[in-house]
């Protein structure tokens, strides 16, 4: 059922540049485990790894040390790979993900490339503001498909939504200009709210600062508590707090257009099961992995592979989860529900415990919306059914739901489904 998803996105996406995206982007990237120290070879196993693994997630972005300009191409300014982590060039790189599509005539993986909006990357190698068009022509050469675009040195031009949005325009302005349908991924880590302007520039753009792999660990690396207005994304962000960040955010989300939460850390070692699976596919992030796809544990591949989670992120209504309500817990955390419409008049609730201790709740589902009075057959997504697919039946209900009880730190992720529409046995194809 992962190939379903993923091949239909791929199929929108190879028909044509404004059709990119219409759900959220699902990948790779090197970063979150990686760092600095890639090369061929890490990319091409970790590509053929994703293939073996059956996760098919379209190919991969790569950020950091992908591309360095050497000092031999000074009269064009066209960037050069490391000719030591890439001796065989860019394209070869592209060519041979490329040639991992499992039907000859789709694109099947796709290829990614990291740049910045400044006149470095964070890494202190070359960025492309000012070299906009040859850059983007020379991604476009090699056979990219998507560029992640970041926010470092980038001259203080900041500090209105206008001047950040002139630096990321001209680069939007420059893929459009090759000709070749490639996913823009803004990240200016959420400053002069590009929720505004990034909609018709890019296919995502970041909220925050950059995650860490810990749970709720708040700390002055990440200093703003709301997203509005945030004047210092900094990085080390705790996953909860972007989550934070992404409440009122709804909204500016939908189909080609989407607010990223940040690459996720599942299999990177810093959190449990319960928290990893947390609200990416609800707030309808980009789900772009972080970890080792050479080297997984059975649990890694369990949460990221859960397909009824993944249809949730997927879902072809392209709806943005809201968030209902977010009460307080006395000993620290809250409580928070959230809602999203999905296809065929189905619904995904959402309970999310941050507090130490577990939390029951009685949910009436006309809570925060119209009243829907109709008889639901109510899915845990993050449990198995007999036949041990994700989404455990729990019965209908009608107006409410059965008392919920949310362990510390876990998300109750439901899928309502309308008893009169069921034709499928499947919740991830409801
Ligand atoms: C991947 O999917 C193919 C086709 O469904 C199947 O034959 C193969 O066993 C799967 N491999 C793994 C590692 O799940
Ligand atoms: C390119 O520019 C760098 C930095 O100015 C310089 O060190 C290098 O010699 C130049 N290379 C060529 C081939 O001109
Ligand atoms: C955008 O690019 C054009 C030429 O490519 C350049 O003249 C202009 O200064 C750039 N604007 C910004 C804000 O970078
Ligand atoms: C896989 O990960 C384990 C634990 O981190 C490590 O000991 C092992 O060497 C890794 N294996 C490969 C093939 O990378
Ligand atoms: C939920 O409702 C039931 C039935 O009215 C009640 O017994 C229970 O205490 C309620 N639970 C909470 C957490 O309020
Ligand atoms: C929605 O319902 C229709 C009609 O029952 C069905 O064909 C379709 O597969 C369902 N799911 C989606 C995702 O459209």
């Amino acid at each position: 059922m992962i190939y379903l998803i993923l091949f239909s996105l791929i199929l929108k996406a190879a028909a044509g540049g404004n059709g990119l995206a219409m759900t959220p982007q699902m990948g790779w990237n090197t970063w979150n485990s990686f760092g600095c120290d890639i090369d061929e070879d890490l990319i091409l196993s970790s590509a053929q790894a994703i293939k073996d693994k059956n996760l098919t997630s379209f190919g991969y972005e790569c950020k950091y040390r992908y591309v360095q300009r050497t000092t031999s191409d000074n009269t064009t300014g066209a960037p050069v790979a490391d000719p030591v982590r890439f001796p065989n060039g860019l394209k070869h790189v592209a060519d041979q993900i490329h040639s991992l599509g499992l039907k000859a005539n789709l694109p099947g993986f796709i290829a990614g490339i990291y740049s910045d909006a400044g006149t470095f990357t964070c890494e202190g190698h070359f960025g492309s503001l000012g070299f906009e068009e040859i850059d983007a022509a020379t991604y476009a050469s090699w056979g990219m498909d998507y560029l992640k675009y970041d926010n470092c040195y980038n001259e203080g031009r900041e500090g209105t939504p206008l001047i950040s949005e002139e630096r990321y325009a001209n680069m939007s302005r420059a893929l459009d200009a090759t000709g070749r349908p490639i996913l823009f991924s803004l990240c200016n880590w959420g400053v002069d709210g590009p929720w505004n302007w990034a909609p018709t520039i890019a296919h995502s753009w970041r909220i925050s600062g950059d995650i860490m792999d810990n749970y709720d660990r708040f700390d002055d690396r990440c200093p703003c508590t709301s997203v509005i207005d945030c004047k210092l994304p900094g990085n080390n962000c705790a996953m909860t707090r972007i989550i934070d960040f992404a409440a009122p955010l709804s909204e500016k989300a939908g189909p080609g257009r989407w607010n990223d939460a940040d690459m996720l850390e599942v299999g990177n070692g810093g959190m449990t099961f319960d928290e990893y699976g947390t609200m990416w596919a609800v707030i309808k992030s980009p789900l772009i992995l972080g970890n080792d796809v050479r080297n997984m544990t059975a649990e890694t591949l369990e949460i990221i592979t859960n397909k009824a989670i993944i249809a949730v992120n997927q879902d072809p209504l392209g709806s943005t989860g809201i968030r209902v309500w977010k009460k307080t817990i006395p000993s620290g955390g809250d409580l928070q529900l959230w809602y999203g419409s999905l296809v065929n008049s189905t619904w995904v609730i959402a309970v999310m415990n941050t507090s130490p201790e577990d939390q029951s709740t009685n949910i009436t589902f006309s809570e925060g919306a119209t009243e829907r009075t109709q008889t639901y057959e109510l899915f845990d997504l993050w449990d198995k059914d007999d036949a041990g697919d994700w989404g455990k039946s729990l019965g209908t209900f009608s107006g409410s739901l059965p008392e919920t009880t949310v362990k510390s730190h876990q998300t109750k992720v439901f899928r309502a489904v309308p008893v009169s529409a069921q034709t499928k046995k499947d919740v991830s194809e409801l």
